[in-house]
């Protein structure tokens, strides 16, 4: 064999295009993906590698089956006129007269490798090993790879330094659980698995590491869904001198380089919008601007109601286009789905040829029939769907019911990229009356608001700032405050005590007093970003190794006991389980 090339499939694309391979001998290394037998004295085996699949005709009968790793080596060779199968990219040569040298025998795999099987996630994901084989996946984690090292060139051109930060650390102010690690070497005492980077980042900026970043993995121990798994990946970043603008600048390239690198096309722009305008014309702080029903504000028509259910602070609306013809259950159901998210009640009205249908109609002032009639340029065919309430309460049920009844898949282009800035400080109170961080406790407030701390925290805007894309929050980030007089005013009004901020956060503080330059970063899902240019509708698509919806991972059986001399090591006790 000393006169055969190797090569790989990717390889035999370019001999597809240089036709003067044709005639080469080579020799291909991969898994069977198919075999044919042509009578005794023909067989056709179908070759798979990273790169794709090639046909190998071989003399004689063959003694291999699906799996079987081999190594074939055979004459690169036009395919004959109409066998040619434009779908490969291999598909118009094959390799004939080939040889077979088995590398490793394959038990049958216990789901079908091919492409267009629908296969249970918990077997794919006990074989992850197989369902990593399949060509999606394949595609997948190489678009990922594709993404991170967009990310990395990105931030290397804007004068970014890559630092690694610690996975064993010290509890971080994020909100989330967090994992902790029992210490051998400390009884009793543990390490906490970090819920992102951000207190070491921002001790790098006093360390005068004045623009870092990290493709960092970070660990909560929260509750997964579609978009959240306990070890995911951030982009982060951190820069000193520098504004809110700078950040979403740098960031905005990164998101843009890794958007042209993995679908083509570079988006046009990033449009902005206030936290404040984005509550009020959808409902929520991650509007997917992928389609119209923007919320309606009612409330000038109504401001002299005498209709009791439309007596509040603000009337709100969103038009269902061709929802007429909603059945009465289906109606229902969107009334108890609002009913749930706390609404009052929801009123809806079918928009004819001749008025409204509605219960509620005949009770409507003319002003008010016609307010609702001309909601968002309604016509007849359109249902248009009512709450009254306080704004924020009446904003979130419209906004919820907005994307029950109109949201695409995330996943489908366009893609709508936006930035939310000015989200407030505090995003209520918690049980004992002290305002809860929207953010993090880190975040400066807004200057112009920095006198309500006091009086009407809940009023106090942040400088704080999200992209979204897609109705997904893809990532957030904000002015940090460095200076210890308006970071104490902040635990202050979280109720975090000198003392327990001092024990939580001091040696943050402390670096603070020798020189704390002014900062301010960001971090992004990578996950969530891939994910959606992959068309996945769930982050474990993009992940190598995932955890199921319960956090368990059927392939290893983690997490799992551990033997009594291991926990004895740990000064751990086992658990009584019950
Ligand atoms: P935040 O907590 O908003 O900010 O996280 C930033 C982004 O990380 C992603 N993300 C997740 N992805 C998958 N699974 C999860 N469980 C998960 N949790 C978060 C989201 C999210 O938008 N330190 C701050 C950033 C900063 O202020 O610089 C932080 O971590 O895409």
């Amino acid at each position: 064999m000393n006169d055969v090339d190797s090569t790989s499939l990717r390889d035999l694309l370019v001999a597809r295009v240089a036709e003067r391979e044709l005639g080469s001998r080579v020799s291909v290394c991969g898994w069977v993906a198919k075999r044919r037998e042509h009578g005794e004295h023909l067989a056709f085996l179908d070759l798979r590698d990273r790169s794709g699949i090639v046909q190998a005709v071989v003399p004689g009968s063959l003694d291999v089956r699906s799996e079987y790793v081999v190594r074939v080596t055979g004459t690169v060779s036009a395919r004959p006129e109409g066998t040619v199968n434009e779908r490969l990219v291999t598909g118009r040569v094959e390799l004939t007269d080939c040889e077979v040298e088995v590398l490793s025998v394959a038990e049958a795999p216990p789901f079908q490798l091919d492409e267009r099987v629908e296969v249970d996630e918990a077997v794919r994901l006990k074989y992850r090993y197989l369902d990593l084989r399949r060509d999606s996946m394949q595609q997948n984690l190489r678009l990922r790879a594709r993404v991170n090292a967009a990310l990395r060139a990105a931030m290397d051109a804007q004068d970014f330094c890559e630092v690694e930060t610690p996975l064993l650390w010290a509890p971080t102010p994020e909100g989330a659980r967090e994992f902790v690690v029992p210490s051998r070497l400390h009884a009793g005492e543990f390490y906490v698995l970090p819920q992102s980077p951000q207190i070491a980042k921002q001790l790098l900026m006093v360390g005068g590491f004045d623009r870092y970043y990290q493709i960092a993995r970070c660990l909560r121990d929260e509750d997964l869904r579609a978009d959240r798994q306990f070890e995911f990946t951030q982009l982060d970043l951190e820069a000193s001198f520098v504004s809110q603008d700078d950040i979403m600048g740098f960031v905005s390239r990164a998101v843009l380089d890794a958007a042209e690198v993995a679908t083509g096309v570079r988006p046009e722009r990033i449009d902005t919008m206030t936290w404040a305008e984005a509550l009020d014309l959808y409902g929520t702080d991650k509007p997917d601007l992928r389609f119209g029903m923007v919320l309606q504000d009612l409330s000038a028509a109504f401001a002299a109601t005498e209709v009791k259910a439309f007596a509040a602070p603000v009337v709100k609306a969103i038009r269902v286009p061709e929802g007429a013809s909603f059945t009465r259950s289906r109606l229902d159901a969107l009334t108890d789905q609002a009913k749930a998210l706390g609404a009052k009640g929801l009123a809806w009205f079918r928009v004819g040829e001749d008025g409204l249908d509605s219960p509620l109609a005949r009770f409507l002032s003319e002003t008010e029939a016609a307010a609702i009639s001309g909601v968002d340029g309604a016509c007849a065919g359109d249902l248009v769907l009512v709450v009254a309430d306080e704004h924020a309460l009446a904003c979130r049920v419209l906004g919820a019911l907005r994307l029950a009844l109109g949201a695409p898949p995330v996943s489908e282009p366009p893609y709508r990229y936006l930035w939310v800035t000015e989200f407030p400080m505090f995003e209520g109170l918690d049980d004992d009356g002290n305002p809860i961080a929207a953010h993090h406790p880190f975040t400066m407030p807004h200057p112009d608001d920095l006198e309500l701390m006091g009086s009407d925290p809940l009023r106090v805007r942040s400088q704080a700032y999200d992209l979204v894309l897609n109705g997904w929050e893809l990532g957030s980030g904000s002015v940090r405050i460095h200076r210890a007089d308006i970071q104490a005013t902040v635990f202050r009004s979280l109720g975090i005590s000198d003392e327990e901020a001092e024990s939580r956060f001091g040696f943050l503080m402390g670096a603070f007093k020798y020189g704390a330059p002014p900062h301010a970063g960001f971090a992004f899902g990578v996950d969530r970003l891939v994910a959606i240019f992959a068309g996945a509708e769930t982050i474990r698509e993009v992940i190598a190794f995932p955890k199921t919806q319960s956090g368990a991972d059927p392939m290893t059986g983690a997490p799992k006991e551990v033997g009594a001399r291991q926990l004895r090591d740990l000064h751990l006790r086992p658990a009584v389980k019950g």
